[in-house]
């Protein structure tokens, strides 16, 4: 059978068996299957979708194209995080120094932006110097000495996922449970963390548009997680509205360093970040509380090591958001800010240079997005609602700003808070 066979079976609806799998992720990565035809083959999964064990055989056939770790040699709990991806969704960059801070282990692997919302990678690669791809050797090294790195798949570690990642990213196969799952478990398994927070977003800005969907593919992770014997807690948060007021790269870090030295910041994002801090702190077996982890500096200490162990310069990133050269998005009325569409943010973001339209394109570190105003804060007509960035001022339309503008919802009533986490569940809701 060829590849040709296979996406026959596929667009069928019918199951790929585990030697088809296992071919078809060596064939990519060997060059035999080319982009066009991986790429019609991941739009058949998308429509068609994988089973349990198309999953597992998936993410184990990406898993061993690479290494695995081997984090004997290290002591204390080792945990990992992930999130399905968000807009503005900066959580990983807190919570990974926060657990350092506390003497937790976390080998964290990341990628780079996915479809329409932000990749870790990116964001960490806009600080001048910041090198994501580290020998195995050197991650290892580096979790022994400051606890914690953030890194990229490299040639032995999850190729396969970065190649598949890449070519998704750009084809608009993205949404699809299966696919999702291997991607995230076959990083997490190379990494060889035992316990693993899954941060399974809902909404307009994200992959899963329904809780029923987040349920689904929590169930996946879960499963496909324990086939591995890894245990999976997905916690389903809120991504209906952007997190945080930073939509890019570079301003993403400055949003999270302005939390790490407790300045204000936007409630949603520090409720979510300590929430989800403190759920993988109780994974890890540890009764400190994120807060306070924070409100010592430890956090930021942590943060400041590992962009400086991976050849990073905060000193060259850390420019007041007031700053930045920027276009202002003025509110057409008073009232409260009752909504901000995701979607709509990150395509903005998107269009303005944060994030890819082609394969291997170069992105603009300073571009994005900066939600002057979130969510439940008043605003006065004709007040700035909202900043549009970009080192290259020709990116800037008036569409772009009218469709920013578009995006926000501003009501005379604030509306009803929500909570940021909806569910949080484990392999004990799957018995
Ligand atoms: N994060 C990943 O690593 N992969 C996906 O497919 C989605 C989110």
């Amino acid at each position: 059978m060829s590849i040709i066979d296979w996406i026959e079976t596929k667009k069928r609806g019918e199951a790929l068996s585990d030697s088809a799998l296992g071919a078809i992720v060596r064939g990519f990565i060997d060059g035999t299957i080319a982009d066009y035809q991986m790429s019609a083959l991941l739009m058949a999964i998308v429509l068609r979708g994988l089973d349990v064990n198309e999953t597992i055989t998936l993410t184990r056939a990406m898993v061993e194209s690479g290494d695995v770790l081997d984090l004997s040699t290290l002591s204390g709990p080792i945990v990992d995080k992930h999130s399905t991806g968000g807009v503005g969704d900066k959580v990983t960059l807190a919570l990974v120094p926060i657990l350092a801070a506390a003497g937790v282990k976390v080998p964290k692997m990341s990628g780079h932006g996915l479809g329409a919302t932000g990749g870790t990678l990116d964001k960490l690669e806009s600080i001048p110097g910041f090198v994501t791809e580290l020998s195995n050797e050197r991650i290892v090294a580096q979790l022994q000495a400051i606890g914690a790195c953030i890194c990229a798949q490299s040639d032995r570690l999850a190729p396969a996922d970065r190649a598949i990642y890449a070519l998704r990213d750009v084809t608009g196969t993205v949404d699809s449970i299966g696919l999702i799952a291997s991607s995230i478990l076959s990083k997490k398994i190379a990494c060889g963390a035992q316990n693993i927070l899954i941060d399974v977003k809902i909404g307009s800005g994200a992959f899963m548009r329904s809780p029923d969907d987040a349920f689904d593919l929590s169930q996946m992770l879960i499963e496909v997680g324990a086939a591995f014997g890894k245990r999976i807690v997905c916690a389903n948060s809120d991504m209906d509205q952007p997190l945080g007021r930073a939509v890019g790269n570079r301003i993403e870090i400055i949003e999270i360093l302005q939390l790490l030295r407790c300045e204000t910041v936007d409630k949603r994002l520090l409720s979510l970040t300590l929430a989800l801090s403190d759920e993988a702190l109780a994974v890890a077996g540890k009764s400190e509380r994120a807060a306070e982890i924070v409100a010592s500096g430890r956090a930021y200490a942590a943060f400041a090591r590992i962009v400086h162990a991976q050849g990073g310069d905060l000193s060259r990133v850390e420019a007041n958001v007031d700053q930045l050269p920027y276009i202002s998005v003025n509110s057409p009325a008073t009232g409260y800010v009752s909504h901000i569409d995701a979607a709509t943010v990150a395509d903005v973001a998107r269009a303005l240079g944060a994030g890819r339209m082609r394969k291997g394109a170069t992105i603009d570190p300073a571009a994005g997005v900066w939600l002057t105003k979130t969510m439940d804060e008043p605003v006065r007509k004709g007040e700035e609602m909202a900043r549009l960035l970009a080192a290259d001022s020709i990116r800037v339309t008036p569409a772009l700003q009218k469709a920013l503008a578009d995006a926000y919802t501003i009501t005379h009533n604030r509306s009803e808070e929500r909570d940021m986490i909806q569910t949080i569940l484990s392999s004990k809701d799957f018995q």
